[in-house]
């Protein structure tokens, strides 16, 4: 077992390239399914997640290749295996992306029910019905799903989901796209890692078009061929490096990121009183806190894009504990992620844990260093961030969670002057 140490308390400087966003990632290696043509993908972040995907999809019989650094070279020949086992599924709920693809182009799959048995906790229902609504036939048995499209095909269909969910947009577009007929999908997801997926579908040959606000319409086509796309970046990775920037009062450039789609975040930083400078046309994002300003305490409440993210929900409240006053945390979207707040309190963070999902946290307060443990990715994020600015040293295990979305995060925040090395424990 890996563990990370950190001695905190110094500033981050320099400049930092963001990866490929892995939720976009994951799901165009899925769109790839869709076509016995050649795909390239550039700009493939280097994380557990798109490892598991790949040898996933190697294991159904497709050949995924790894090229020229940050490419990923994909040929969908033939599913000779059209399952996906429990293992895989248990280690990346994405898996269940799978689902859309492999019944538009080959007509059936078998994959478990991500979430183990622990039905009522981000279940796949709204995935389940939308396949259903477009003719699928799909079987709850022993943990698995057992999908099968009909005889001539997914049909298109209306599909309004009871409230947004960027998977379930996700499976519907690409199960659409070789439908027969037109499919609505209202109540769609608006990130742009859907939109990215839409336009590399485009190339590939597909007719989807966002109507309405929360409107997607796709026309089915006969077939998809391949193509090539890159990666947008990845708006996760670059808000923990800006908090990385802000906690410690250093100054750090983020290259590769649309900062117009970080719109929530920078809206929340404009509050609290983070300096930055955003330059969409140079793709960039900086950070400027050597100043030392003040920071304000703020009320937060997650939303679907472009509301504030839910995955940066908890990085963000490593620098609440920094901000004069009181802020409050409100999650609207999962139940039980403050999980990593009990953690912060640890580190001397004065957390008042509310309910399930509230929270309200008083600051500023120093960190010290302590034991910690991370229980999934962005908890991860939170806590190296906790440790960044604490004084003194921190040991943290559970550190394969942060691997599953975080290329190279250590080599990263060495490189700006940060004291963090991975052990073996
Ligand atoms: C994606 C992101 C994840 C992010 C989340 C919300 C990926 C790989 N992951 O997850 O990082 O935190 O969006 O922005 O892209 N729901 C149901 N039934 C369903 C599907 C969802 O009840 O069939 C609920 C979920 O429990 C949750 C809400 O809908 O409360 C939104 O979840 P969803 O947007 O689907 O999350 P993911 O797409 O799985």
């Amino acid at each position: 077992m890996q563990k990370f140490v950190i001695t905190g308390g110094r500033p981050l400087t320099g400049e930092v390239r963001i990866a490929g966003a892995k939720n976009a990632v994951l799901k165009m290696m899925a769109a790839a399914v869709l076509t016995d043509e050649r795909c390239v993908l550039r700009n493939v972040p280097k994380i557990s997640d798109v490892a598991i995907l790949r040898e996933l999809m190697t294991d159904i019989g497709f050949e995924v290749k790894r090229s020229n650094g940050d490419a990923l070279d994909i040929s969908a020949t033939d599913a000779q295996w059209p399952f996906v086992p429990l293992e895989a599924a248990l280690k990346m709920r994405a898996s269940f992306i799978l689902l859309g693809p492999m019944l538009a182009r080959f007509g059936r799959v078998i994959l478990p029910n991500p979430g183990g048995d622990r039905i009522g906790r981000r279940p796949v229902d709204f995935h389940v019905a939308a396949m259903e609504r477009m003719g699928a036939s799909i079987v709850y048995r022993n943990g698995y799903y057992f999908a099968a499209a009909p005889s001539g095909g997914l049909r298109g269909a209306h599909v309004e989901f009871p409230m947004v969910t960027v998977m379930g947009t996700e499976n519907v577009i690409l199960a659409a796209t070789m439908a027969h007929g037109t499919t609505v999908i209202d109540n769609a997801a608006l990130e742009p890692e859907v939109d990215d997926l839409i336009a590399m579908l485009t190339t590939m040959g597909a007719r989807i078009a966002r109507t309405a606000e929360r409107r997607i319409e796709i026309e089915g086509v006969d077939r998809l061929g391949g193509t090539e796309h890159r990666v947008l970046g990845d708006r996760l990775e670059a808000e923990t490096f800006a908090i990385a920037a802000a906690i410690t009062r250093g100054e750090v450039a983020l290259n590769g990121i649309n900062p117009e789609h970080m719109g929530a975040f920078l809206g929340v930083c404009d509050r609290i009183g983070v300096p930055y400078e955003a330059d969409a046309a140079a793709a960039c994002l900086r950070v400027r806190c050597c100043d030392g300003p003040e920071l304000r305490a703020v009320d937060i409440r997650t939303d679907p894009y472009p509301g504030f993210a839910t995955d940066f929900q908890a990085p963000l409240s490593v620098l609440l504990t920094q901000a004069s006053g009181v802020s409050t945390i409100h999650e609207t979207i999962f139940e039980d992620r403050l999980d990593h707040l009990r953690e912060l309190q640890r580190m001397g963070a004065a957390v008042e844990i509310l309910d399930e999902r509230r929270a309200r946290i008083t600051g500023p307060t120093p960190l010290h260093g302590a034991e910690v443990s991370i229980a999934d990715l962005r908890a991860g994020a939170t806590l190296i961030l906790a440790a960044l600015a604490a004084t003194g040293t921190s040991v943290i295990s559970g550190i394969e969670h942060v691997d599953r979305g975080y290329e190279q995060i250590e080599a990263k925040l060495v490189a700006l002057g940060a004291q963090i090395n991975r052990i073996e424990a």
